[in-house]
Order: structure tokens, then sequence, then C-alpha cells
């Protein structure tokens, strides 16, 4: 084991052992979750092996599973259990955060069951629900089972209604189903709203857990932490001192081989209508009355519901899409050039749109939000920047060079928040210049950071939808995102950028227009 790995491991260790019969409500112990198990539908997809089955090994060694805990696969392979319990060791060894430990595994693989079959085998889902009854019965799962829909949302109706037609969306007295859905949560408004119906025929709102998975990230929980739990920032999170906020997810990869996903959908839709208007969601609401899921829908809902497009949308928004250059000291090619895309394709790898959000507290804030792939590096960060002093005593030259006030919470990669203010220059003049004053967690905490997929899988065998969008919210999403692709989709192809840069010269001009500049993270 290195030593960072065994450091990592000290959480998972302190805890094994805890009594999962303590009430889940109180936050300062473990949260442990009670008898159960999880269906996986699309067990052979890249999702299932690089995150969802390293989760569930890694909750089962930090101590959070119940001991009976089971994993049921289903998917269209020729597959005995044993061969789905490999795959998932296989994934497990590649992937998993805590190191690998014999007991824990064999523990987890007694409980690994696989349904071979497509979505319209009745014959798969019966035997999906002896799978079930056999592991109430022998591994003592008590009939709670959650069913991940770890599939492209075409097949959410067919698989709904299979459960539903198979008894297996109903539970039995005393205990509870759910369903776990994935992203993309349709195409548009419409779409988004057929499928909530669909679902919504089958499961009640409290039993559908939709992923979002940057919700799961520790930085992403601790901008309410940061904001509620303290004094210092809220008197200043307003119009009366907030200039504007840039929210900015940059991913230094290309689509990989994602093509079939990605082409059609474009990064908009990919990552601005669900993580970056959630991020801007928790930026911007109210202090919800309790740390609850509906309170917490109370107050996101509010934010989106006030987000107002600006009214010239060709001069507010703007898309592009990478061209070949130079990344990490390599030619990498272009999105055009990407295998499996067809060379006329329009489809937006970036996109930048600026919101604001038409209440009180932020009347005449811009939001900026920004994304994409094959930019100069991975990073997501929050930017609060504050307005300029209205007045100040040194002299003018000085203060011109003195920046903006920021407060940037650090999404990912270096976890923690910066402070930016300006300060004297050591010297024999009054020279004032700006600095940074960080919080890291690697370096103010020994406890690790689970991965994003792990506390949500906890979340949803706890009941615990905090942490999940709701459908109102993934609604009001599109009904911000739609008129943006609508107008895209009239007016001529995305702008091209070169990979390793920061996007589309258009999306500089942008906030020219505006008098400010994006941040270089
Ligand atoms: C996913 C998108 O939701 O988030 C991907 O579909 C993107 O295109 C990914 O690469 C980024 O996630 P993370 O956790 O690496 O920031």
């Amino acid at each position: 084991m290195s030593a960072q790995t065994s450091e990592r491991f000290v959480d998972a260790v302190e805890i094994r052992g805890a009594n999962p019969l303590r009430d889940p409500r109180d936050r300062r112990l473990p949260r442990v979750a009670g008898p159960s198990g999880l269906v996986i539908f699309g067990v052979t997809g890249d999702l299932s092996r690089k995150k969802l089955m390293p989760a569930v090994y890694d909750l089962a060694n930090r101590g959070l599973l119940p001991p009976g805990f089971s994993l049921v696969g289903f998917a269209r392979r020729d597959w005995e259990d044993q061969d789905f319990a490999q795959v998932v060791h296989d994934a497990v060894r590649e992937h998993a955060r805590t190191p690998f430990r014999e007991e824990v595994w064999t523990q987890l693989a007694e409980g690994m069951r696989f349904v071979p079959g497509d979505f319209d085998d009745d014959g798969a889902f019966e035997q999906l629900r002896s799978a079930v009854e056999e592991l109430d019965a022998y591994r003592g799962t008590s009939g709670n089972f959650a069913f991940y829909l770890s599939v492209p949302p075409k097949f959410f109706p067919k698989v709904v209604r299979q459960l539903k037609k198979h008894g297996l969306a109903d539970a039995p007295e005393g205990s509870w189903r759910r369903a776990v859905i994935e992203k993309p949560f349709g195409h548009d408004l419409a779409s988004a709203r057929e499928l909530n119906a669909v679902v919504h025929e089958v499961f009640d709102p409290e039993q559908v857990f939709r992923i979002d998975h940057y919700l799961g990230k520790e930085t992403v929980q601790n901008i309410l932490a940061l904001r509620f739990a303290n004094q210092m920032y809220e008197p200043v999170w307003n119009r009366s001192f907030v200039d504007h906020v840039q929210i900015t997810m940059a991913e230094d990869i290309g689509i990989g081989g994602r093509a079939g996903y990605y082409d059609g959908i474009g990064s908009a839709r990919d990552v601005i209508q669900n993580h970056l208007l959630q991020l801007l969601a928790l930026t911007a609401m109210e202090e919800p009355i309790a740390f609850d899921a509906e309170s917490l829908l109370t107050e996101k809902l509010k934010v989106l519901r006030s987000v107002r497009l600006p009214e010239d949308l060709g001069a507010h928004t703007v898309r592009g899409q990478y061209a070949p250059g130079w990344q990490g000291g390599e030619l990498v090619p272009g999105y055009l050039q990407e295998e499996g895309i067809a060379p006329t394709s329009r489809t937006d790898t970036y996109a930048a749109i600026k919101l604001e959000v038409d209440n009180r507290r932020w009347a005449g804030v811009p939001f900026y939000l920004r994304t994409g792939k094959r930019l100069g590096r991975r990073v997501t960060e929050i930017a609060v920047v504050f307005q300029r002093a209205p007045h100040s005593p040194f002299d003018t030259t000085a203060t011109e060079e003195l920046g903006e006030n920021a407060v940037v919470i650090r999404v990912q990669p270096d976890e923690g928040m910066t402070v930016r203010f300006g300060s004297k220059v050591p010297g024999t003049s009054m020279e004032i210049r700006d600095v940074s004053m960080d919080f890291a967690y690697g370096e103010s905490f020994t406890e690790s950071s689970p991965e994003a997929y792990e506390r949500l899988i906890l979340d949803v065998l706890l009941g615990d939808a905090n942490l999940f969008p709701r459908h109102q919210e993934v609604e009001e999403s599109w009904r911000i995102l739609d008129p943006i692709e609508e107008h895209w989709e009239r007016h001529g192809g995305p702008a091209q950028y070169r990979s390793g840069t920061w996007g589309p010269e258009e999306a500089d001009e942008m906030l020219i227009r505006d008098g400010r500049s994006w941040r270089r993270p």
C-alpha cells in the first residue's frame, strides 16, 4: 500500500464496526446503509465499470454497507453470476479508491447475481424478480432495492414499465424500492417532461433519484457550508457588493470514445443544463430553512425560476468547437477528426452564456457560465467577483493596479478556496498589489474525500434525497437552455478554437463588451 493510499484509508478503518442501528440523522456518526441491494441496468457500460462498481466496493470497504448487501447486474450478455463477479472484480482492482481487501471482496461477491436479457424480455424480468426474492431470503436484503438505470434515456420508459409489470417497482410492506436515473434527462423541455411523466407513472417522486454527480462532490456541497455556516460571506453575497459571478468547468480531454453519446448533444446540454446550472443555483440561492431535500428544492427552484436570458442571445452566448492544436506537448485532432464524428457536425464542444438572476438579491449581476473540452487545463471553479472599492485614499496610479476582490471556490482539481484582495507591497511607498489567500482541502483535513458516486449511492440506499435534483429543477433548467439551443440552431455553426487554448475569441469578446474579462484559472 502506498503512503498516500494508507493515509486515504484512515477514515475507512476508523469507522468499520460502526453501529448500523444508530440514528441516521445524527450527522456526526458515519451513515451506514441498512439491509438493501442494488440492481444495475447497463452494467456493461463505462460508467458502471469505472464509477459504480468501484463505488460499491469502496462503500463496503469503509464499512458503510450492510453485511448482506447484494449487487445484481442486468445486461444482454451470456454471463453466469461468477462471470459478472469477475467483471466487478477487475473494475474494482482497476478503479477503486480504497485498497483491495480479500475479506471485504469475498463478502460482497457472495451477494452478486447476474440476469441476462434485454429490456423487452419478460422472462428476464421474471428472473430478476426471482433473484431479488432469493436475495431477500438468503442475504437478508429485506425487500429493499434500488434500480439504477445506467442506460440511454430512450430505454427509461421500457425499463420502468417492465419493473412495474413484473412487480418490482412496488415495495413489499415495510420495505422500499427506488429508481436511480442517470443523465441526460431529456434533450429539451418537451422530452424531459415526457420522460418525467413516464417515470412518475411507475414511481412516486420520492422514489426517484436523478443523478447529477457534481452534487456528490465535496467542494460543491461545501458551497452551502461556506455560505450558511459562516457569518462573513452572506452580508456581501449580493448585488450591493458583487460585480459578477463566473462559473467555469474546463476540461482538457476531448470526447474520447463517446462520439455516439456526445455528437448532437454538445457541451451545453451535456453539462450546463445540469452541473453548471446546479452550481449557479447553489451559489445564488437563499438559505434553506433546513438541510433537507424539500427545503433545498424550494430554494434552488426559486433561483432557477428567476433566471432570465439576455435579450440579444447573439451577443451574450457563444458556442465553439475544438480544432486541432497542441496539448500537453502533443498535437491532438480536432472534433471533426474524432472517430465517429461526421465532418460536417455542428455540435458545440464549448459554450459560454450570460444569465441574470432576476430577484432582489441579484438583479443586474451577470452570471457568466462557460464550459469546454480540450481547453488549457482541467479546472472547475466558481468565482464571485466583487466590485472595486468606491473610493481609495491611496495615490491613483497605485490604486489603478488594483484588481477586484474575489472569492473563488475551487471545485476541482485543487479542491479549496481562494480569496483575492489587495495588499501593501513591502517597501517605502504605499504600493498595493493583489494577493491570494488559500484554503486547500488536502492541507486542512486529514479525512479524504469520497468519490461523488460513493456519496450518491450511499444516499440512495439511505433514502436521503438532498443531493438529487428533482424533476422540477430538471425541467426548469431545460426552460433556460432551450431558447439558447434554438438560437444556435438558427444562427450558423460553432466558432472554432484551437485545442489547448481557452476557447474561441468570440467568448473573450463577449466579456470585453461588458467591460470584463474571463479569469485564467
Ligand atoms: C459528465 C459529462 O457529466 O461530466 C462529461 O457527460 C464530462 O462530458 C464529465 O467529461 C466531467 O466530470 P468530472 O467529474 O470529471 O468533472
